[in-house]
């Protein structure tokens, strides 16, 4: 018996030792983790239970064969975040670079498939060379088999990637199919050709860092949500942001209760909108203001900052938050800022999540740029999502509702329940001097008339009355009770049903 535990011993060494000594240095010597080390932070002490620790490669080409590394290059299993369960994958770069093999991709697909048998989200650290090149098209159908667990995931549980190296090739779009993407600056890079094949085909000379760092996609691309600053601080925020998720889509969001009331006012909010329509204000300040303890998760800080997405809790529950910045471009939607949002509301919607958003709108950005990017399709998408999504949604008005981006952001008329404006709410078609340099053309020639007229039209349209006379805003609220007020509707909402018509699937305008 003793032997054949020294046996089993000395092949989990093997295994724990991935590609040995020098590789492990190696990784260690670019500041980043191994694939194991990794797994010790994200997950609670004492909780891994591996799998597949002695699967090997059955590759024979280019000498292959005489290089088997027990557990193929990524550890799997599951565990626990704060006592939660989590199925997990860790490529290990040690072994073959984190290369894709059909036997690594199969441990992949296993903790997919249980994590879908019992209602568990995916987790998976990537750090991978892509395809395993030994391998050919073995390896490419690994990978596809790994997509379409990920599209039967979607929506059924949460699906996190964290980026912690080199993502090259299909190493690329499992992540992109997952729900988030989270990167380590200065060490991960995602890219669907490397440096060296854009030189050869497009004869630009672009670092790795350029073409697909975590600035770059945090930044630019907005393939990822957030970058951390090393393989630790990524781990242990990962670990945060997993408190708000459900397991699945058939549970709702974890509580977690809090010492911060319910009815908690805030005198500052009352001032937060200046005078001056035109003076902008920071939207994050009312969010700090009226979440729990002023904690505001906030995904994609960087990208499209015209609008801010995360996640909160109020009164203890998760939500999603949706709100125009006005510090940024005034606000408004154009086709990145439609995008971003979009997204985010079908993830809430997808999991239960309660919606809650905040209005400063002047509108959809005109321009060429934006009609030929195709703004009318992409802040579809974001008006398709409102209008899809059947979790609670309560939304507030502080200040401008203009156009069409007022029938977008989450209105009455998207079967939002509860619609809140601040006095200071603006709801029309259009900003008054717009409004009036259209209406009244022919007194364009005479400053003191067209001045008249738009006092008149703010006299009569810049406020929330016109809307709230019709029934389309159910209270204007005083700006330091809006916490309370938002409180007490996700209370009334908590066991609100909605459900759409039958159908096989949409057809969100992609
Ligand atoms: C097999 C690989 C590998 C791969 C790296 N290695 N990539 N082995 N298949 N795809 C091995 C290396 O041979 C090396 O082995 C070890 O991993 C570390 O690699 P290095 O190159 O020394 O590391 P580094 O300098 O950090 O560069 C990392 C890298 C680079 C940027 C990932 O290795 C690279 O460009 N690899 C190829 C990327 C690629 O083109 N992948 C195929 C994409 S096609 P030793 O023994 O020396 O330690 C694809 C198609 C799928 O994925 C499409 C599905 C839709």
């Amino acid at each position: 018996m003793n032997d054949t535990l020294q046996q089993l011993e000395a092949k989990r060494a093997l295994a724990r030792l991935g590609g040995g000594e020098k590789r492990i240095a190696a990784q260690h010597a670019k500041g980043k983790l191994t694939a194991r080390e990794r797994l010790e932070i994200l997950l609670d002490e004492g909780s891994f239970e591996e799998w597949d620790m002695f699967v090997e490669h059955r590759c024979v080409d280019f000498g292959m064969q005489d290089q088997r590394i027990p557990g193929d290059g990524v550890v799997t299993g599951y565990g626990m975040i704060n006592g939660r369960l989590v199925f997990v994958f860790s490529q290990d770069f040690t072994v073959f670079g984190g290369a894709l093999s059909q036997a690594h991709a199969e441990k992949i697909c296993k903790v997919m498939d249980q994590a879908m048998k019992v209602g568990a989200p995916v987790i998976g650290l990537n750090d991978s060379g892509g395809a395993r090149i030994q391998e050919g098209v073995a390896s490419l159908g690994g990978y596809a088999e790994v997509f379409q667990r990920n599209v039967m995931a979607s929506g059924v549980v949460p699906q996190i990637s964290m980026v912690m190296g080199p993502c090259a090739g299909g190493a690329v779009y499992s992540p992109a199919m997952t729900d988030f993407i989270f990167m380590v600056k200065d060490s991960s890079y995602m890219f669907v050709t490397g440096p060296e094949v854009v030189k050869t085909v497009t004869h630009e000379e672009v670092s790795a860092e350029e073409l697909g760092g975590a600035v770059a996609h945090t930044t630019k691309s907005g393939v990822a949500d957030l970058a951390f600053e090393n393989d630790v601080d990524a781990l242990l925020m990962l670990r945060r942001f997993y408190n708000y998720l459900p397991l699945n889509n058939r549970e709702k969001a974890p509580v977690r209760p809090s010492g911060d009331p319910a009815d908690r006012t805030d005198a500052s909010l009352d001032t937060l909108v200046p005078a001056n329509a035109n003076k902008a204000y920071d939207m994050k300040e009312l969010i700090a203001k009226v979440v729990d303890d002023g904690d505001f998760f906030e995904l994609q800080t960087d990208y499209a900052r015209n609008i801010l997405i995360g996640f909160a809790r109020m009164d203890g529950s998760t939500v999603g938050i949706v709100a125009n910045q006005p510090l940024v471009l005034a606000g408004c939607l154009d086709i990145k800022s439609s995008i971003k949002a979009a997204r985010f509301v079908r993830f809430c919607d997808a999991f239960n999540i309660p919606v809650i958003t905040f209005v400063d709108v002047p509108g959809f950005m005109p321009g060429t740029s934006q009609e030929y990017g195709g703004i009318i399709k992409h802040g579809a998408k974001l008006l398709y999502a409102y209008a899809e999504c059947t979790v609670p949604k309560v939304t507030v008005i502080t200040r401008k509702a203009y156009g069409g981006a007022y029938d977008v952001m989450s209105s009455k008329h998207l079967r939002g329940d509860v619609n809140f404006a601040w006095p200071s709410a603006e709801i029309a078609v259009m900003g008054a001097k717009g409004a009036v340099e259209i209406i009244f053309r022919e007194d364009k020639a005479d400053p003191d008339k067209l001045a008249a007229r738009e006092a008149e039209y703010k006299a009569r349209f810049a406020n929330p009355f016109v809307a709230g006379a019709r029934g389309y805003i159910d209270d204007v609220i005083l700006p330091s009770e809006t916490r309370k007020r938002i409180c007490r509707s996700l209370l009334m909402l908590r066991d609100k049903k909605v459900e759409n018509p039958w159908r096989k699937h949409g057809n969100i305008p992609l």
